[in-house]
């Protein structure tokens, strides 16, 4: 159980790196059992749901090793195509193993994945994906079982643009006879990741970043060097974090057009950002005003990543905004906990409404996901006195060394774990 001590109050000044990506790292390690030679991955973050890719990946037969940000895999030993329950359990991403052991070994067990409570999360549209090409897909006593002895190229079309799907499918159809083509695939930065270490790798992918990708009929061939790409909900994270606290930071390596979207609204609520090619500033005197109505859609729309965490900052900006989540079910998770902080936040439906408070009092929380973990220290940071919250684990899941970070840009934030 981690704790996380925050006294509100401290302005953020100073510059930061920003950690290589989550979601762009996730599929990557589960692609890498592809490779017909080694993988070298650079700027991977040290986060909980790193370690257990890498576990999966030792589970497998392969040589994992991680030394600071970069990891070196080897997967030519790979001798299971099965994934035990406590394994998948661990994060959602486990599911993208599936179609990735599918192209390597013709077949895949494994069971339904774990990841952060947001909503129903079916895998319908990767398990459909996985028969259009050609795969026997049985769901049977909690396990699924995938084999095909031949998988076939074929047009795919996403009803929607599951990130998640798009990458199983791409995983899939890279050992497939014949093209593929995705249409409706989801546009993420993250997709177009995994195309490019797949095209290093040896593979034949074009498209990602659109909404057709094709996958053509070229296997793996050589050892593999890459670098992971920012990870702009991390860096988006900052940006709130500033924006409600107040202060000037400047985000080193972050790619600011991957989250454009977020920056436009801090900008709407008053703050300064200055955007370079590799880098950017925020700049805010704290005091904000609200933006008006803000939708989470499919990228390039607003990230429901960056709901919680924008909703944190803006809880003391005058006005009303209105959050209106349209991509999971179960993502205002961290309402009731904001509001014991004093914020003051109906919900109706699958919209937020928020009518900006002048103070917000420190109060004793409990991180209820990933995301909504980090909006509580973001509104940690802008209450006045001292913010507890109580964390299973789910913010080290995708920030690394949060505490440091936000401690060296001023803030007074501790970590401790019992
Ligand atoms: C990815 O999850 C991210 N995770 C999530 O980030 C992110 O919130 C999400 O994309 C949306 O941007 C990783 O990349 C590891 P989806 P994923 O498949 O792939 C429904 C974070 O905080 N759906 O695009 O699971 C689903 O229920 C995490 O870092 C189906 O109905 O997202 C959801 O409502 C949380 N059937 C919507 O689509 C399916 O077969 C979006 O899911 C698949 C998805």
């Amino acid at each position: 159980m981690d704790f996380w001590t925050v006294r509100g109050g401290k302005k953020l000044y100073g510059s930061c790196r920003i950690q290589g990506s989550k979601n762009a790292s996730l599929p990557i390690l589960a692609a890498s059992v592809l490779a017909c030679g080694e993988t070298e991955l650079d700027c991977v973050p040290r986060l909980r749901d790193i370690d257990a890719a890498l576990r999966i990946l030792r589970h497998l037969g392969c040589r994992a090793e991680q030394d600071g940000n970069s990891l070196y895999i080897d997967a030519r030993g790979l001798v299971h195509s099965c994934i035990p329950e406590d394994l998948m359990h661990e994060m959602r991403s486990s599911v993208i193993f599936m179609g990735a052991l599918l192209a390597r070994c013709g077949e895949a067990r494994l069971s339904p994945p774990g990841g952060c409570r947001l909503g129903k999360r079916p895998i319908d549209l990767h398990l459909k994906a996985l028969r259009q090409l050609g795969a026997e897909v049985e769901e049977r006593g909690g396990e699924i079982l995938c084999r095909a002895e031949k998988l076939r190229g074929t047009v795919i079309r996403l009803p929607f643009p599951s990130v998640g799907a798009t990458e199983n499918t791409m995983l899939a159809a890279s050992a497939a006879e014949g093209e593929t083509v995705i249409e409706g695939a989801a546009r993420e930065p993250e997709i177009e990741a995994l195309q490019d270490y797949l095209n290093a790798m040896g593979c034949r992918v074009c498209g990602a970043g659109t909404g057709r990708i094709v996958i053509e009929p070229r296997g793996p061939r050589g050892s593999v060097r890459f670098r992971i790409q920012p990870d702009r909900i991390a860096a988006a994270t900052l940006a709130c974090a500033c924006a409600a606290a107040g202060g000037e930071i400047e985000l080193l390596d972050a790619e600011p057009a991957h989250f454009s979207t977020v920056l436009h609204f801090l900008k709407e609520a008053g703050c300064d950002i200055i955007t370079k090619q590799c880098c950017l500033t925020v700049r805010s005197d704290g005091r904000l005003r609200a933006v008006g109505t803000i939708t989470t859609e499919p990228y390039p729309g607003f990230p429901t990543d960056a709901q919680p965490v924008l909703m944190a900052a803006l809880l003391r900006a005058e006005g009303v905004t209105r959050i209106r989540e349209t991509i999971f079910e179960n993502r205002f998770r961290q309402v009731p906990e904001l509001r014991k902080l004093g914020a003051e936040i109906r919900l109706e439906g699958q919209t937020a409404e928020i009518r900006g408070v002048a103070h917000l009092t420190g109060a004793e929380l409990e991180a209820t996901d990933l995301r909504g973990g980090a909006a509580m220290l973001v509104a940690g940071l802008t209450a006045e006195g001292e913010t507890r919250v109580r964390d299973e684990g789910h913010i080290a899941r995708g920030y690394e060394r949060f505490d440091r970070v936000l401690s060296a840009l001023g803030a007074e934030v501790r970590r401790t774990d019992s």
